[in-house]
């Protein structure tokens, strides 16, 4: 039997190499040995920007436009929007009634979160019970599987532990996910921050020459290194962080920036003739890609046919098993 995963990207717009190093490389892979449910959260993109709805139209084209730039292949997976299934709200509905309050609030996203965001309002309720709504969408497909970043985590285990909860009081219908993590591929942003866009110190997929060489210009170096000869510190460098990415000799790198052999000009140079390579593809995919919008539209809704399906057969249990 194929394992059967599910993940999920909010649409905020165009996506960066933290999000493919991150994240889309797993989903990539996965394609070909599993059946692959790959959505657009849009529900999830509320919890937060609950003002400001006009963009989530765009932003979702421009977010399956980089899927499938950069290997999602619509032939070997289910592309779908969370909203166009109302079975992801009906499950999300019945989880929060036996979701207690004290798993939400000591949920370390969202303790970080309320921390670190100040330009928006948090208060709402749909913000504390966004990881209900993660583990309705996960839960809803029977999926084995979850490809995430790290920072999901505390999601996952959530998610185990509420299907864990559902099947003791009403019996076995649903399946506990296990994680599937990139490998150690955590790319910094220019200044040095995860790679954000509300940081402003993103690297977009098919980022032309022009602005890659602007951005690579502005990469963050070890502050001690003055010199083209002073010793440098790989450790903290920005440039030698996706070194690490892109060059297989980045050990002969490291070694020869520690010992004052080669300056930051040169190295930056060099990291941007790779960075240019990697992206010249993408960038001329990405371009007819997103020129096609009647076909990407397409996609999504016969992703949203089919991920329906499956939807509606595992509510129908989860009716059953509740005597509804
Ligand atoms: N919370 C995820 C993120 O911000 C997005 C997401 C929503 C998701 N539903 C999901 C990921 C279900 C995996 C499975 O990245």
């Amino acid at each position: 039997m194929r394992k059967k995963v599910l993940s999920g990207m909010r649409p905020t717009g165009r996506l960066h190499i933290g999000h493919y190093f991150g994240a889309l490389r797993k989903w990539i892979e996965l394609q070909d040995e599993c059946d692959c449910y790959y959505m657009s959260s849009d529900w999830h993109a509320l919890t937060t920007d609950y003002a400001d709805t006009f963009k989530i139209d765009e932003n979702t084209l421009e977010m399956v436009a980089d899927w499938i730039t950069a290997g999602i292949d619509p032939q070997k997976v289910v592309i779908f929007r969370q909203s166009k299934v109302p079975q992801h709200s009906e499950l999300f509905l019945i989880l929060s009634m036996i979701t207690p309050l004290g798993w939400l609030q000591r949920c370390p996203t969202y303790k970080e979160q309320i921390k670190a965001i100040k330009n928006k309002d948090l208060s709402n309720y749909g913000f504390l019970g966004y990881p209900v709504l993660m583990a309705a969408d996960i839960l809803l497909y029977k999926a084995d599987v979850v490809p995430v970043g790290e920072d999901q985590l505390s999601h996952l285990e959530f998610t185990r532990e509420i299907a864990r909860r559902f099947n003791n009081f009403y019996g076995n219908v649903l399946v506990e996910p296990q994680e599937k993590l990139a490998k150690s591929s955590r790319v910094p942003g220019l200044d040095g921050r995860k790679m954000s866009k509300s940081y402003n110190n993103s690297i977009l997929i098919g980022e032309s020459d022009d602005t890659l060489s602007k951005k690579v210009k502005n990469m963050f170096t070890d502050p001690l290194k003055i010199k083209k000869d002073d010793p440098g510190h790989p450790d903290g460098c920005v440039v030698f962080a996706f070194h690490k990415i892109f060059n297989n000799d980045h050990k002969r790198r490291e070694e020869e920036c520690k010992s004052g052999l080669i300056g930051c000009a040169a190295c930056k140079k060099q990291i941007m003739e790779m960075l240019s390579e990697f992206m010249k593809p993408l960038a001329e995919k990405r371009k007819v890609v997103i020129s096609n919008k009647a076909y990407l539209k397409k996609i999504i809704e016969m992703g949203n046919l089919q991920a329906k399906e499956v939807a509606i057969k595992t509510l129908m249990e989860i009716r059953q098993a509740l005597k509804f």
